[in-house]
């Protein structure tokens, strides 16, 4: 049994509510916190990026058996530093991991963790002696007054995958899907994603749909055979958008239950926004801290993970006896409700806050006094 063994996450420590963004565009706050679905939006200030996030999340997760176990780091990210060096090499330095250890990043937007997530568990399946580090790090930026504005945010996740998970089991069958489209992208070119919102909205649902015919009909399941379903949440609304019309056309009869599940692994990102390529496993934090939620061991929940350009894939995983035990659900308590709430003028300074670098390549800046990473970004020297 392979599987994820801890998990964490990581999202600075600065925000703005969105009813308050809301008044200041000139909308209607509900459209924000009720047709989107989102109450608050992390902003990271410029001392943390992509590179800092993903260690602020895995450091507190390992162990020295892990330092000198984990022999792949994979991070799935659409933001990163640097067009040639992997975030996951900056990540094998700064959390020590043993020499000889492989580091790389994958890319294809918000699907990128879950491609890791899906290496990281062929690989421990061929060493089980071995573990895995799996990251989704991302800041997603859509612009000051644009209409993806309210559906940004920052963070990361990190999960170590191991042969005795404490967490999850992740199971064989996974359905995926490729198509290219232009609903979401972000040319070398450009710092914001550009976006087709409608479009990126339609073909979320379509491809959920269309995988979960094909999962149905490869693995004999039907929705009554899960007690939870996760879902990539760019905004927390989103979810409920594709699965809704499927279970009125299907009538589970667990379908009130799978609703309440639903709700439970929004919470997070509902504080938070859309965080990329962690967001999916955002959910599933949000879900198993819940103190409402009644899933028990053994349980069966599905996954949904989109990234626009498009990938998309349905898996599945079992809860492993006493999970509740091996998460860190008052650290994430702590971390939300200690942030700070920033005006709307802290935010679009934060928004426009860039790196100038010199001739020389050079721009250090001081970490933000707001700022609570325990690793943070100090700027650029040499280019480096
Ligand atoms: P918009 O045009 O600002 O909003 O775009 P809208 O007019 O469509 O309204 C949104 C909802 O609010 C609607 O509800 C309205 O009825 C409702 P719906 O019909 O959808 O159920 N509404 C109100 N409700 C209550 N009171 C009111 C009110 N007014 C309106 N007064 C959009 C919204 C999400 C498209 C935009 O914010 C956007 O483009 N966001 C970015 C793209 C995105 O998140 N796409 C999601 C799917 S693609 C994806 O998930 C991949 C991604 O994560 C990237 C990656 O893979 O890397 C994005």
């Amino acid at each position: 049994m392979v599987g994820i063994d801890k998990i964490n996450f990581y999202t600075p420590n600065t925000y703005i509510e969105l009813e308050e963004l809301a008044t200041h565009r000139g909308v209607d706050p509900a459209k924000f916190t009720i047709g989107i679905g989102q109450s608050k939006m992390s902003v990271p200030p410029i001392s943390q990026d992509t590179v800092s996030m993903a260690a602020n999340a895995a450091y507190p997760l390992l162990t020295k058996n892990d330092l000198n176990n984990i022999d792949l780091i994979v991070v799935g990210t659409e933001t990163g530093v640097d067009e040639s060096k992997s975030v996951a090499s900056f990540i094998h330095n700064l959390l020590g991991i043993h020499p000889f250890a492989k580091s790389v990043d994958l890319k294809q937007a918000c699907y990128g963790a879950t491609a890791g997530l899906m290496m990281a568990v062929d690989f421990v399946k061929l060493h089980p002696d071995k573990k895995a580090l799996v990251i989704g790090s991302d800041i997603s930026r859509y612009g000051l007054n644009s209409s993806g504005e309210v559906t940004q945010g920052a963070g990361a996740v990190a999960m170590i995958i191991s042969s005795s998970p404490s967490i999850l089991e992740i199971e064989e069958v996974s359905v995926s899907m490729t198509k290219s489209i232009f609903d979401f992208w972000r040319p070398n070119y450009s710092k914001t994603a550009i976006v087709d919102g409608k479009f990126s909205n339609e073909a979320y649902v379509s491809f959920f749909s269309t995988l979960w015919q094909e999962y149905k009909n490869r693995t004999t399941r039907s929705f009554e055979d899960f007690s939870a379903f996760c879902f990539h949440l760019p905004y927390t609304k989103m979810g409920k958008k594709a699965l809704m019309p499927l279970l009125d056309a299907e009538s589970p009869s667990n379908k009130d239950l799978l609703l309440e599940h639903y709700q439970l692994s929004t919470t997070y990102s509902r504080d938070i926004g859309n965080i990329y390529t962690g967001s999916l496993y955002l959910s599933l934090m949000s879900l198993l801290e819940s103190t409402t939620s009644s899933l028990k061991e053994n349980q069966r929940i599905g996954f949904f993970s989109y990234g626009s350009g498009a990938v998309a894939e349905i898996f599945s995983g079992k809860l492993v006896p006493n999970f509740k035990e091996s998460l860190l659900t008052k650290q994430h308590d702590t971390l939300l409700n200690d942030r700070i709430s920033l005006s709307i003028d802290s935010y679009t300074d934060m928004f426009n806050d860039e790196l100038a670098i010199d001739s020389e390549g050079n721009h250090l800046f001081k970490q933000d006094k707001t700022d609570n990473g325990v690793f943070f970004f100090k700027g650029v020297e040499n280019h480096q």
